[in-house]
């Protein structure tokens, strides 16, 4: 991680947050929650606390087991890292949108989508990844989101007969930010440099399969430039498609305009970075387009 000391303001807040467990986090569901859902949810896990900038997320001391409640299996909530919970604030889906959920499984985002939407609107919800698919179809069905349809395609390939006015690319990346994964070890410069491109070819699609006038949200949960604003360099500069300023309440630190020899622009202030420090959680990138 020593390769990213530059980029972060508060090191030592960094190393200590990343070197202790994450909390747990759960997301209200609004199509299955009942109207005693927060009783509920504090007869359960009496420490729960609401997370500050979000009423429907609610963080666990990392002792609890969120995922045995029957709450969860009722569908009444998703467990999902706090962070993890920023992308789709930041696309705001609302009833009535035609939503592409393009790399989607297991679904966390998926089921915040249609939570917002409370099931009035589409979404298509697809991953590469027949494995994945089988979590993805099962927190579809947990959580009631019957405005979903799943599709198993390599999001390059996805039919472009349709539009849609909101599309999230939570693009696959080398999850140097996620402590189950790689446990915020960096990842080798191949690794980068094929995942950029990856990403790069995933945004060019998005944007030809976004209607004029919508809006996508790429998110990593990486710490790599090349990753993120490399990535939303190489859009806004071979695509149609305008970065938007993000708005947002969670802690974060704004997107970096440099790293080491690549100069990213003013431009990717824009973006945000969400740092385990700030929510004791894991990473997130996130940066917001319009066509
Ligand atoms: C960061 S994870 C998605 C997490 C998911 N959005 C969620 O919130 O639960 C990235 C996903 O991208 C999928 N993926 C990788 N390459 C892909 C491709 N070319 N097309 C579509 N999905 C892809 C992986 O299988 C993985 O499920």
């Amino acid at each position: 991680m020593e390769r990213y000391k530059t980029l972060i303001d508060d090191w030592k807040g960094f190393k200590e947050a990343v070197s202790k467990p994450a909390l747990s986090a759960v997301r209200k569901n609004r199509i299955k929650a009942r109207e005693n859902f927060e009783e509920e949810l504090r007869e359960s896990f009496p420490e729960v606390e609401q997370a500050n900038w979000n009423n429907e997320v609610f963080r666990l001391p990392e002792t609890e087991k969120p995922g045995k409640s029957m709450l969860h299996w009722m569908g009444e909530y998703y467990v999902q890292e706090e962070s993890a919970i920023v992308p789709v604030e930041v696309l705001d889906p609302r009833k009535g949108d035609k939503v592409l959920d393009m790399a989607a499984a297991p679904g966390g985002k998926t089921t915040q989508i249609a939570s917002k939407l409370e099931n009035k609107g589409k979404v298509i919800a697809n991953d590469v990844s027949g494995q994945r698919m089988k979590s993805l179809h099962a927190n579809i069905y947990r959580t009631g989101s019957a405005c979903v349809a799943a599709t198993n395609y390599d999001a390059r390939n996805l039919p472009e007969d349709e539009e849609y006015n909101k599309i999230l690319l939570d693009a696959p990346c080398s999850g140097e930010g996620d402590k189950a994964r790689r446990n915020f070890t960096a990842a080798d410069k191949g690794e980068r440099e094929s995942l950029s491109n990856l990403q790069k070819q995933l945004g060019e699609k998005a944007a030809r399969m976004l209607e004029k006038d919508g809006k996508m949200v790429y998110s990593t949960c990486t710490l790599a430039p090349e990753e993120n604003e490399e990535v939303v360099q190489h859009l806004v500069e071979n695509t149609g498609l305008e970065l938007e300023n993000i708005e947002l309440e969670a802690e974060h630190r704004r997107g970096v305009t440099s790293f080491q020899e690549n100069e990213y622009g003013e431009e990717m202030r824009k973006t945000v970075r969400v740092y385990p420090h700030h929510q004791q959680s894991g990473v997130i990138y996130v940066a917001k387009f319009r066509k």
